[in-house]
């Protein structure tokens, strides 16, 4: 029995939702362990497409789903992807830690607030209340699942906190006002829906510890608070040392550490990207590769794989794996670019930097590659015999990736579809 870990390399969206999926299938146990409906991944089984933000994926295939400590929780949302769930016939399995921070409806007021102050500066978020539900947690102003469902807790809680927002929103000149009875009625009311769900899942990830469990990343290596592209970021802990603090599985038990590469970049919201292409490459890559938003349906920007984040990336993950996704949206270009450096005033660079406006001055260093076109008949020949069977210009381009960063492909993804999957 193993622990897995699946976590994105990139600015998100890499395709982790159809990777966890391939490997969940064999896990006994599904875990989320930071983020919250701030994602989003889709999942097709056959011809039914499930869209999830908050719940984690495993629970379409019937596995014991956890939403770690490290998650940040909007009941609201929860039941709503519960409740639709069981319209379609499926009863998850769902523990949710008594440790994870739910986002309260000041969250939302504050995130929306935030983004107007920053102006042209805005990150770009999501809008859900992540960021300030993380900040509260760190600022221990937070209110925990145990908290929710203990409604004498939730009242003392609520009693001082609404206090102190609402003098927030009066200093930001923000209208709204809470209204502690109001607010109180309505997230009991949510705890009570939710209560046999919550415990202590650090106790049962460790009774577990037997079991196949595997643990899954939202979001990617460069939208981490610690080491993304800073302050164009979310607020959790997105590399693959998260799993950790957001599970409560030590790093010793994490047996494979698989990192998701999308063999382009993409990118919502606003901050860095050296790579984007603005042009009709990334054109091509956002109509054929589908890259609109799950969440909030903005197109996401485009552009050439970038190997600096992704060696960034891998590295400070400890990534013993890769899996390439979605390989089959670069066909029908001529020539495929990858940046595997940066030239920045004149100096080659190969990691990436942390101040904007280092960042600011990258100018790529790319390596180019034929283009290539591939039938479903070649890729079911190399399910078969594997790398060898590639097409040469295919194989140049994965070859290079492997020997730039160090780290072996196991698996490439060239469709949505489950079927089409490369284990290697
Ligand atoms: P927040 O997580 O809503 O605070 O948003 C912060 C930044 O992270 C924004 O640029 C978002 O577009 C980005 N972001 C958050 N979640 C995702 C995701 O699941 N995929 C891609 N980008 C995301």
């Amino acid at each position: 029995m193993s622990i897995k870990l699946v976590f994105g390399t990139q600015w998100g969206d890499e395709g982790k939702g159809k990777v966890v999926d391939y490997y969940g299938e064999k896990a006994d146990i599904v875990v989320r362990y930071q983020g919250g409906n701030n994602a989003g991944h889709t999942i097709k089984i056959g011809d039914d497409v499930f869209k999830f933000h908050l719940l984690p994926s495993g629970v379409v295939r019937g596995k014991i789903s956890v939403i770690g400590n490290g998650v940040v929780v909007d009941p609201e949302v929860l039941i709503h992807e519960i409740e639709e769930l069981r319209k379609r016939g499926i009863e998850p399995k769902l523990i949710i830690s008594d440790r994870a921070h739910v986002i309260m409806p000041y969250h939302k007021i504050l995130d929306g607030a935030e983004e107007r102050f920053r102006g042209k500066k805005k990150v770009g978020t999501t809008g859900r209340g992540i960021g300030p539900c993380y900040s509260d947690k760190i600022a221990r102003l937070g209110i925990r699942m145990g908290d929710l469902i203990d409604p004498e807790t939730l009242r003392e809680r609520l009693e001082f906190l609404i206090q102190l927002k609402n003098r927030i929103f009066e200093a930001y000149g923000i209208p709204e006002r809470l209204d502690v009875d109001e607010v109180f009625e309505k997230y009991s009311e949510y705890g009570e829906y939710l209560k046999d769900m919550v415990r202590d899942t650090v106790e049962f990830l460790h009774m577990s510890m037997d079991k196949e469990i595997l643990l899954e990343g939202a979001q990617g290596a460069m939208l981490d608070v610690d080491f993304g592209t800073y302050p164009y970021t979310t607020s959790s802990s997105t590399i693959g040392g998260g799993a950790s603090t957001g599970s409560g599985i030590p790093p010793s038990k994490i047996d494979e550490v698989i990192g998701v590469v999308k063999a382009y970049t993409t990118r919502v919201g606003m901050g860095p990207f050296p790579t984007e292409q603005e042009n009709e490459i990334g054109k091509h890559l956002c109509e054929k590769g589908h890259e609109f938003g799950t969440t909030t349906g903005r197109a996401r920007r485009c552009g050439w794989l970038d190997l600096v984040v992704v060696k960034h990336a891998l590295r400070i993950s400890g990534a013993t794996s890769i899996a390439i996704t979605k390989i089959d949206v670069l066909e029908g270009l001529s020539r495929v670019k990858v940046a595997y450096a940066y030239d920045i005033d004149g100096k080659k660079v190969d990691n990436f930097p942390a101040n904007l406006r280092d960042i600011g001055k990258i100018s790529p260093i790319y390596k180019e590659f034929e283009g290539w076109n591939m039938t479903d008949r070649e890729w079911e020949k190399v399910k078969e015999e594997g790398m060898d069977a590639l097409p040469s210009n295919v194989r140049e381009y994965l070859d290079f990736i492997e020997k730039e960063t160090g780290i072996r492909i196991k698996m490439i993804s060239y469709g949505p579809a489950r079927e089409e999957t490369v284990e290697l």
